[in-house]
């Protein structure tokens, strides 16, 4: 068992005073490119990171324990704000969607940074669903659970995110990145072996922390979708160069980026199938601008990395996930990783940011039962 997983165990020991019945953990993710492009039905390219929640469940009188809060809630309950909001989420989709479960207890324990677009919500929500379809047995598919997390998510949490995290987190397997079409819901690996190419994958944690529900997310979300009405489509993702004519302002500049994510989510792949990864890493900057100058969702630290790392040559970066603070990453020379993170650092603090937090990642394993 892995750390998370043992301190899950051995709270919920201590907590309820039985053995769990199940000790599950569902990790957190980067996402390589294909930003703010799933609500829109287009394509994303997540991998998972070695940064789990831990859940260790048993039958019992519906308390969810967290040990790193250290604090006790009830899993039936109203949206307030809290973790819990993420479980209680979650036991309102699964019984929404017609299965039968009975009382739980479940303890807890995450080391996915809060707040810093690593996906830490997505990562408890599909933590506790494995947890409850391991319990009872429901036998959910695990493409079902993510929609069933996108909806805790979006009609409980109130975020209106789409489905990339929850996939990401249930689906990606080790040592591949995870192609997924937001619209079909299917999903190819795509191996991803870094290490063997000289590279490393340099994550930036700006420590600028947000809730989603805070951020412009949903605006974002609304503009495309009303930009798609007046197009006619049923989703950005079916629009083209030609339709940006059509369109002025937000609406433009918001649809641009979609468009334009989009055809680079494809090259990516195909560049990351032909182990080009000087095509991949240019692709990666061509993201961040247009995430920055088009979706408008940078912030001056996530810029500031991101303008490091070209200065030292990294062969891409780009803010990771939907913006406003959190992560980027950057493709670097395995033996510059340090020298980056050194540089990056001066710089924040020559302009008065918070200090940052490096990871070096390579793609882990999606949600598992350990126990
Ligand atoms: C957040 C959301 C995802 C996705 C990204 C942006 O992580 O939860 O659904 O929209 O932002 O790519």
């Amino acid at each position: 068992m892995r750390d998370t997983e043992q301190r899950a165990a051995e709270a919920y020991k201590e907590n309820f005073g039985a053995e769990p019945d199940a000790v599950v953990s569902a990790p957190g993710r980067i996402n390589l490119i294909g930003e703010h492009t799933d609500y829109n039905d287009g394509h994303v390219l997540p991998c998972a990171v070695e940064r789990r929640v831990a859940v260790a469940i048993g039958r019992g009188n519906n308390e969810l324990h967290s040990a790193d809060f250290d604090e006790k809630q009830p899993l039936n309950g109203e949206k307030e704000g809290g973790w819990q909001d993420y479980p209680r989420g979650v036991a309102w989709a699964v019984k929404q969607a017609g299965y039968e479960t009975g009382g739980i207890n479940a303890t807890f324990a995450g080391d996915v940074p809060l707040g810093s677009g690593l996906s830490s919500s997505a990562a408890i929500e599909a933590a506790t669903i494995l947890a409850l379809d391991t319990l009872f047995g429901l036998g959910i598919g695990r493409k079902e659970m993510a929609s069933l997390c996108m909806k805790a998510e979006n009609e409980f949490v109130g975020v209106q995110s789409g489905i990339m995290d929850q996939y990401a987190s249930l689906l990606c397997k080790e040592g591949n990145a995870l192609l997924v079409d937001c619209r079909s819901l299917e999903e190819e690996h795509v191996p991803l072996d870094l290490e063997s190419a000289g590279l490393a994958l340099l994550v930036c944690d700006t420590r600028v922390e947000r809730e989603l529900g805070d951020t412009g997310y949903n605006d974002r979300q609304e503009t495309t979708a009303r930009a798609a009405r007046k197009l006619g489509l049923e989703a950005l993702r079916d629009a083209s160069e030609d339709d940006l004519e059509r369109l002025s302002d937000d609406e433009l500049k918001r649809t641009r980026h979609v468009v334009t994510e989009q055809r680079r989510v494809m090259q990516a792949v195909e560049a990351l199938k032909n182990e080009d990864f000087e095509m991949f890493g240019k692709l990666l900057y061509e993201s961040h601008a247009s995430l920055r100058e088009d979706y408008e969702v940078s912030t001056p630290e996530l810029d500031t990395f991101v303008e490091a790392s070209s200065e030292a040559g990294a062969l891409g970066a780009k803010v990771t996930g939907a913006g406003w603070g959190g992560c980027a990453i950057a493709l670097v020379s395995a033996g510059e990783a340090d020298r980056l993170a050194d540089d990056t650092r001066q710089r924040f603090t020559e302009r008065d940011f918070g200090e940052p937090v490096f990871y070096q990642f390579v793609p882990a394993a999606g949600a598992e039962v350990v126990a």
